[in-house]
């Protein structure tokens, strides 16, 4: 890791330290991730609406990952919880779900919900998505919600995600990526790494980044279905990643 890696981690975690603490709606301004997740509402039940407002994601990849009870899902970059807490109910009682965060006012928020609404089945661990604190084959689904885009080192991110998941486990990701070169205002915004548009990495980047860490049938589309050949070059969009570590 080098020092401008280092100072982009310190940076996207003071962001989301400050985000945590306000609550707000969406990471950034709709124009910088083009899609703020829209959430089917039976997923949304029994979530209290307080709750429910606070997501930094741009997509639903609870609805994508076709969760079954039983199931232990990892949550990477999972902030305020809103995406562990919908999975927990899919998963059930039999089931477990994991978040793992690097920000501290975003863990301990995510855990004064779980207390309060008495989510049994899901905990959150401290921890960076580079080094993903769990054991190897340990989880049947990897999910992520617009995080991966801000990572300094993308290829141990994907590698983590492959080293812990079953043979046969599943990626399930939403996330910001590009097509071409980035245009020089999106990297000149302020904020811009952390409100998680400098860092997106390109459609072919990702899709050759989780061939490489041992993936298979690895796919992205964008969230709102428009064909890829159809969005223009060098503007961040919200992408539904999936892929399978083989059996
Ligand atoms: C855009 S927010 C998304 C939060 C959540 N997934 C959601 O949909 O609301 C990004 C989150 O990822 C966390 N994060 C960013 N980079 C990380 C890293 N390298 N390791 C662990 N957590 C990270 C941040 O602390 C923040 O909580």
């Amino acid at each position: 890791m080098t020092k401008q890696d280092e100072q982009i981690r310190e940076e996207v975690r003071r962001y989301y330290g400050n985000l945590a603490e306000q609550q707000p709606a969406s990471c950034c301004e709709p124009s910088d991730c083009g899609y703020g997740p829209s959430y089917p509402s039976e997923l949304m039940t029994e979530i209290p609406k307080e709750v429910a407002g606070f997501s930094l994601g741009c997509g639903d990849p609870i609805s994508a990952a076709d969760l079954q009870p039983g199931e232990v899902v990892l949550d990477l970059g999972s902030g305020g919880g809103l995406d562990c807490f919908m999975a927990a109910k899919l998963v059930g009682a039999e089931g477990r779900v994991i978040g793992v965060d690097m920000t501290d006012a975003m863990l301990d928020h995510a855990a004064e919900v779980a207390a309060k609404l008495g989510f049994e089945n899901v905990e959150f661990r401290r921890g960076l998505i580079e080094e993903i604190p769990a054991e190897d084959q340990s989880v049947d689904v990897v999910i992520s919600n617009c995080v991966i885009n801000l990572s300094p080192d993308k290829p141990a991110v994907l590698r983590e995600a492959f080293r812990v998941l079953r043979p046969g486990g599943r990626f399930v990701v939403s996330d910001i990526v590009i097509r071409g070169e980035m245009r020089p205002q999106f990297r000149e915004l302020a904020d811009s790494w952390a409100a998680c548009v400098a860092g997106a990495p390109t459609v072919d980047e990702y899709l050759g980044t989780l061939n490489s860490a041992g993936f298979a049938d690895a796919e992205l589309k964008s969230v709102n279905d428009a064909p890829l050949s159809e969005i223009e070059l060098g503007i961040p969009f919200s992408a539904m990643i999936v892929a399978r570590k083989p059996s």
